[in-house]
């Protein structure tokens, strides 16, 4: 292993840019050439390459969204276009890639390393949506962003007395939802992994109204509907004033936390000394607090799970 190339694929996540941080310092450390591609399989294809050195990595651990750009590409999925990904980085004498992204990024990177290229991932979505990691990059910062929202939305609700119904992010996980709506004390989160019900809903805002707590907060993640959907039913079966808030791409971006720094930093350096020892097509996870190595085929067969004793607890404590 002589030259490692590093890209970010999929959405961004903060602590996108810690991760390459750590990959290219690591990289440097142990001797390697060190580049990065821009624009992810996209740049990748076109060979759109940048050596890197130290002090190209320098002043980015605290800076969301990722120095190297990201993309999606359709061409990527086609064998053409992984052969041309292919012959671009054997042009430039590339020994490994590594992948930072999402489950979808994983199946192409897989299928690079089922082509003879050899390849390691890093899960960066904010999502947390990758089965065999407990952890994504980017998670923790988003569910902060999103509490933080949460909290000020709360102050105002309760002043005019409304119901606020924030819409979260979260394609097809809950995780977003679950996490920002226990910490910021929901009264109903509404994730893909449970059906839910309009009657309970409304019954938990009438329940706190009985006590009089006259605002209520509901999370919905965006995988379930819209929160507009939300609040025309509970408008419909109330009354109540209600308003929605779709917080979107607030919480992608943002100075990543410690923990996604710390995380971005280990996997990063543990992704580059597994193309050293020679093992590819594997995903750096995170597994009861331990660093772990998931097949490719792995994170993309199974389906990520979500903690349901967390979805109950949370129900439980907002009566
Ligand atoms: P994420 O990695 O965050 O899940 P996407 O699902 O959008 O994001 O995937 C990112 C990119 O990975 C896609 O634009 C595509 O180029 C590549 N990709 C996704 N699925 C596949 C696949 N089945 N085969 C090859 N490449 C894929
Ligand atoms: O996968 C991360 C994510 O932010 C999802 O939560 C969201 O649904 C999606 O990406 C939005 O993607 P785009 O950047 O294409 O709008």
């Amino acid at each position: 292993m002589k030259k490692i190339a590093v890209l970010t694929s999929g959405g961004d996540a903060p602590g996108m840019n810690a991760v390459i941080r750590a990959v290219v310092r690591r990289g440097i450390f142990k001797g390697i050439d060190m580049y990065g591609v821009r624009n992810g399989y996209k740049g990748l294809m076109s060979g759109d390459f940048i050596k890197m050195d130290l002090g190209s990595v320098g002043d980015i651990i605290h800076r969301g969204g990722t120095i190297l750009r990201t993309a999606r590409s359709e061409r990527f999925k086609t064998e053409e276009g992984q052969q041309m990904a292919i012959a671009q980085l054997r042009e430039v004498g590339i020994d490994g890639l590594i992948v930072i992204g999402g489950d979808g990024s994983f199946q192409g990177a897989g299928k690079l390393t089922s082509q003879g290229f050899p390849t390691v991932g890093i899960p960066g979505t904010i999502d947390n949506d990758i089965a065999g990691t407990d952890y994504s990059i980017g998670f923790d910062t988003a569910v902060n962003t999103a509490v933080e929202a949460i909290d000020k939305i709360r102050d105002t609700a309760f002043s005019h007395e409304r119901t606020s119904i924030i819409e979260v992010m979260g394609r097809n996980a809950g995780d977003i939802a679950l996490w920002a709506g226990m910490c910021a004390g929901a009264e109903s989160i509404i994730i893909p992994e449970a059906d839910y019900d309009d009657d309970e809903i409304v019954k938990r805002i009438q329940q706190g109204q009985e006590r009089g707590k006259m605002h209520s907060i509901i999370v919905v993640a965006e995988g379930v509907c819209k929160g507009s959907d939300i609040s025309v039913m509970i408008k419909e079966k109330t009354g109540l004033e209600t308003r929605v808030i779709v917080l979107g791409y607030l919480q992608r971006g943002g100075s990543p936390t410690s923990y996604d720094r710390m995380m971005g930093s280990q996997m990063g350096a543990e992704a580059v000394d597994l193309l050293i020892e020679d093992k590819k097509g594997i995903m750096v996870g995170l597994k009861n607090n331990q660093l772990i190595h998931v097949p490719f085929e792995d994170a993309s067969k199974d389906k990520h799970t979500i903690d349901m004793s967390v979805y109950n607890l949370a129900k439980s404590l907002s009566i």
